[in-house]
């Protein structure tokens, strides 16, 4: 047993939508969340600044005693996770939010047609296309960026006409016709997960990305045998720069209310 905290971080508040899933499925974990909102999106940003701010917060993390760290972003994962890997101690987990959805699909979709949605950056790398042809070359990988939609969940067009305008006119694409399965390839994506279900009239499914990611660090955690067993989880959510805006959509993503704390790392 290990109740030292599971360090996560993502560019903002979408990573969010998988602590909260890890938290559901693991409830006697604390947490130490980190939302770079000082320097997202991500998602349009080059590798190396990527990777740069992604090193910053895991050295933060590992100040604050994390047992383990959770990439809980796709720009982030896509770009920096073989960084964040070896600045860590050896031996300790670092997640991604890549891989266990590519286990997935590969167990799932062999032969069949499997789109993926995402930032530039993560789209830009390729990451799911070569992951998924090395995994299971049968497969057939569409992939499209679709810049808009993060900002858009975060403004709080969801579950609305504009949301859906949007949504339709990213996957009215033809390259999309007849997939099997849709990843939503970025932390914001679950806000949309029933909208975009809608769109492809439940004929489509929906990767279901924070259950997929959250029972795999379980299991990991399990094997490691540094599972914690805290009867009160300490969850403790921090961000780069704090706005009211932010502190509102926080409690959206996290699905109740959590209270954001300011920590400035890079000037
Ligand atoms: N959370 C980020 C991701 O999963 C999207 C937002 C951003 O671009 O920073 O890719």
């Amino acid at each position: 047993m290990d109740n030292r905290p599971i360090g996560i971080f993502d560019s903002g508040i979408g990573g969010l939508t998988i602590a909260k899933e890890l938290h559901r499925v693991l409830p006697n974990e604390s947490m130490l969340y980190f939302g770079d909102t000082a320097h997202l999106p991500y998602g349009d940003k080059s590798p190396e600044t990527i990777i740069g701010y992604s090193i910053a917060i895991t050295d933060f993390l590992l100040k604050n005693n994390c047992k383990a760290i959770l990439i809980a972003c796709n720009s982030a994962s896509s770009t920096a996770y073989d960084d964040v890997l070896k600045r860590v101690p050896e031996g300790m987990p670092v997640f991604n939010v890549i891989d266990p959805l590519i286990s997935y699909i590969s167990k799932r979709f062999h032969a069949e047609k499997v789109g993926v949605i995402g930032t530039r950056a993560t789209i830009g790398s390729h990451v799911y296309l070569n992951r998924t042809r090395e995994a299971d070359p049968s497969i057939i990988l569409v992939e499209k960026s679709t810049a808009l939609l993060a900002a858009m969940i975060e403004e709080g067009f969801h579950d609305n006409d504009i949301s859906q305008a949007v949504i339709q006119a990213y996957l009215e694409d033809s390259r999309f016709e007849g997939i099997k399965a849709l990843v939503p390839a970025c932390t914001h994506y679950p806000l949309i997960a029933d909208e975009i279900s809608t769109y492809f009239k439940h004929q489509v499914e929906i990767v279901d990305a924070p259950n997929i990611i959250a029972e795999q660090v379980k299991t990991a955690l399990a094997e490691k045998n540094i599972l914690g067993n805290s009867s009160e989880a300490n969850l403790h959510f921090m961000v780069s720069d704090l706005t009211a805006s932010f502190q509102k959509s926080a409690a959206i993503f996290f699905g109740e209310k959590v209270s954001l704390e300011e920590k400035r790392l890079v000037q």
